[in-house]
């Protein structure tokens, strides 16, 4: 898979892919991330990137034409499955947008700053919109970090023991269960015993019953049908 984001704040992203498993997958090949700098697509001598609202209010906007000539230049060498807009003001990411993303082959990510993009931008050109939660970060470079690791992790072969991801929290839309290691007791508290009495099909159980437990209590809202 190939990832393409376009940034106004290019530096927030170079650390988060450098380490662990997005790292990894990112040397084995089976992920490919381009980071893009708005900046080299600004208008005139200064490289302007953003502009006042029309009709007045606080913040600035970042402006069509380098971002559109951005795109244009990156669809002009690949044809992309999705182009993204990361933006407080739609649908929350969730494990079920994850994994339809993971099985895509090339995506384009738009990271908004200030107060985001020109909203024609959006009319014409993105494809799916997606926040990370009701909540306002400073732009959408860490929600784009947060979504490549949610995608990345899911590829085959990205994380070395395939059953970890299967078995990750909200992936049957379920919390996930208590876990321990050792010592089987610390402090006076005992890990639960069914996890130290090798009988797999009961540890399933006492897993899935706890999973459900947790959920019910922390996350009702998962249990409804959608
Ligand atoms: N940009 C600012 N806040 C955001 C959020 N919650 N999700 C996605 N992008 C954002």
């Amino acid at each position: 898979m190939r990832i393409d984001i376009i940034s106004a704040a290019p530096n927030l992203l170079e650390s988060p892919f450098n380490h662990s498993i997005i790292k990894r997958a990112q040397q084995s090949g089976i992920a490919k991330i381009v980071i893009h700098d708005l900046r080299e697509y600004g208008l005139g001598k200064y490289k302007q990137i953003d502009d006042t609202q029309f009709g007045g209010g606080a913040g600035m906007v970042l402006m069509m034409e380098p971002i559109v000539n951005c795109i244009k230049k990156l669809q002009s060498e690949r044809s992309y499955d999705e182009l993204i807009y990361m933006t407080p003001d739609a649908k929350v990411l969730n494990q079920s947008t994850a994994n339809s993303l993971s099985i895509k082959e090339n995506l384009l990510i738009l990271t908004g700053h200030y107060k985001g993009v020109d909203q024609r931008i959006r009319d014409k050109y993105i494809t799916k919109e997606i926040s990370i939660g009701d909540y306002v970060i400073t732009g959408g470079e860490l929600a784009a970090a947060v979504l490549v690791d949610a995608v990345i992790r899911l590829i085959p072969g990205a994380i070395g023991d395939e059953q970890s991801a299967l078995t990750d929290s909200f992936q049957d839309n379920l919390l996930s269960p208590p876990i321990y290691t050792r010592p089987a007791e610390f402090e006076g508290m005992k890990v639960p015993e069914i996890l130290l009495s090798g009988n797999f099909p009961k540890i399933d159980d006492w897993r899935m019953e706890k999973a459900f437990e947790r959920t019910k209590s922390i996350r009702p809202d998962l249990l409804k049908d959608e």
